[in-house]
């Protein structure tokens, strides 16, 4: 039985591992929770899976909690400290990262201080601070499995091989909602538009990014800290139909890829229970049914973003952390119409134009470069002609 803690257990990712947990009882015990604000879906997740502790962002959710689950055995803890608590609490193996965005970094380095292995969905912390998270989970005997459906498809694909013999890794990207419009619609994009992910049905923020490239930009910063590997080395492909999860390429020229169809559940049971496979009762791929898989370029004019992932790589130390906190700041502003979809790529730009970077040494150097950025990516939101 492994003991396990999910960050994040309100969203897709932590709702799909509890179904994962449900489907395999005998094999998991879920011993904390946190979650944002969703009091009642929490409230729901204590009743069926009976952590011992759980934590919410606000002290007034945490009150709203407390009244409902009095008579439960469980701790409920409140804000930031409150989540990092859980993340850091004895008696589990394994943590589910799955928050969303840069409030996931310091509950996530808990857990690994702490000795804990993670099944990585929360992107966000690996860029901005990927190369502290690696030396210390290397210095607390700590593996970090992708949960993101390409990064374990690259971490399957490397399974059994030497990484000297790896020529470059290939992450399929499938474009996101916006891949067919030109650049005179992408103008006029609304939220709900951006929102229609053709493949996967994921979180707001990721779906945005998915339909702005930034999710491929983040994923190669992601796959650098991941695999150790130089951007330089990192190529990426559109793939409309989500089949093809990702490639390794070896230097003989041989391909390796893995495949399925778009569901997070096979990426996430196999960070569970790695090395082993879990025997869910998912429909199978059928390749006749398919019947063609298409690949394109990544267009640069039209989505932006994907290079600016490049770019924060090949500045080095804060920009990825300056990068994403920009780019969390514009996404939250078009998602409540405060910036229009094309400008998401001007504002992030324009924050990395202006950071000043500087080596990351520690935590604060990666949480000072995040509360800059966003200072600094809400003022130019602000000044955007309305
Ligand atoms: N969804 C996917 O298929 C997918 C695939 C690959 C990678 N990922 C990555 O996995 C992460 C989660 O994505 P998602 O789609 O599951 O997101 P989501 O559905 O929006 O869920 C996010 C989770 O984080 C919690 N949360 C939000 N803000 C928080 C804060 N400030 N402090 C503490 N908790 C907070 C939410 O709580 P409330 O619900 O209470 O607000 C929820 O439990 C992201 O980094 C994403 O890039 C997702």
């Amino acid at each position: 039985m492994k003991s396990i803690i999910i960050l994040g257990s309100t969203g897709s990712i932590g709702t799909n591992t509890l179904d994962i947990v449900q489907r395999f009882p005998e094999e998991f015990r879920v011993v904390g929770l946190t979650a944002g604000g969703n009091v009642d879906k929490l409230e729901a997740q204590i009743r069926s899976f009976k952590p011992k502790a759980v934590a919410v962002s606000t002290e007034s959710s945490a009150a709203t909690l407390r009244t409902r689950c009095a008579g439960l055995p469980v701790e409920i803890l409140a804000g930031e400290d409150g989540i990092t608590q859980v993340a850091a609490m004895p008696g589990a193996e394994l943590v589910i990262s799955a928050i969303v965005g840069a409030a996931g970094l310091v509950p996530t380095l808990a857990a690994i201080r702490t000795g804990k292995h993670i099944a990585l969905a929360n992107k966000e912390p690996m860029v901005m601070a990927g190369k502290l998270m690696q030396d210390e989970a290397h210095k607390h005997g700590v593996r970090i499995f992708p949960v993101d459906s390409e990064h374990s498809a690259i971490f399957q694909s490397l399974e059994g091989h030497r990484l000297e013999d790896v020529r470059r890794l290939i992450l399929t990207a499938s474009g996101g909602a916006l891949w067919t419009l030109t650049k005179e619609q992408l103008h006029s994009v609304t939220p709900e538009r951006a929102l229609q992910h053709p493949n996967w049905k994921m979180g707001s923020k990721i779906t945005i990014d998915s339909a702005t490239l930034m999710n491929k930009g983040l994923e190669v910063v992601e796959a650098r800290w991941l695999f150790g590997i130089s951007e330089s080395r990192i190529d990426v492909l559109v793939h409309r139909e989500s089949i093809i999860h990702s490639l390794v390429e070896y230097e003989d020229r041989s391909m390796i890829a893995q495949l399925g169809l778009p569901d997070m559940r096979t990426p996430i049971s196999y960070a569970m229970r790695y090395p082993e496979r879990m025997p869910l009762d998912l429909p199978s791929l059928d390749l006749t049914e398919v019947g063609k898989l298409t690949f394109a370029k990544p267009d640069h004019d039209r989505f932006p973003c994907l290079n600016l992932g490049y770019e924060s790589l090949r500045v080095g130390g804060t920009m990825p952390a300056a990068m994403n906190a920009a780019n969390e700041v514009a996404v939250e502003a078009f998602l409540n119409g405060g910036v229009r979809f094309i400008e998401i790529a001007d504002v992030i730009r324009s924050t990395m134009e202006a950071h000043a970077q500087r080596e990351i040494a520690g935590l604060d150097d990666a949480l000072e470069a995040d509360r800059w950025a966003r200072e600094k990516a809400e003022s130019l939101v602000h000044a955007l002609p309305r």
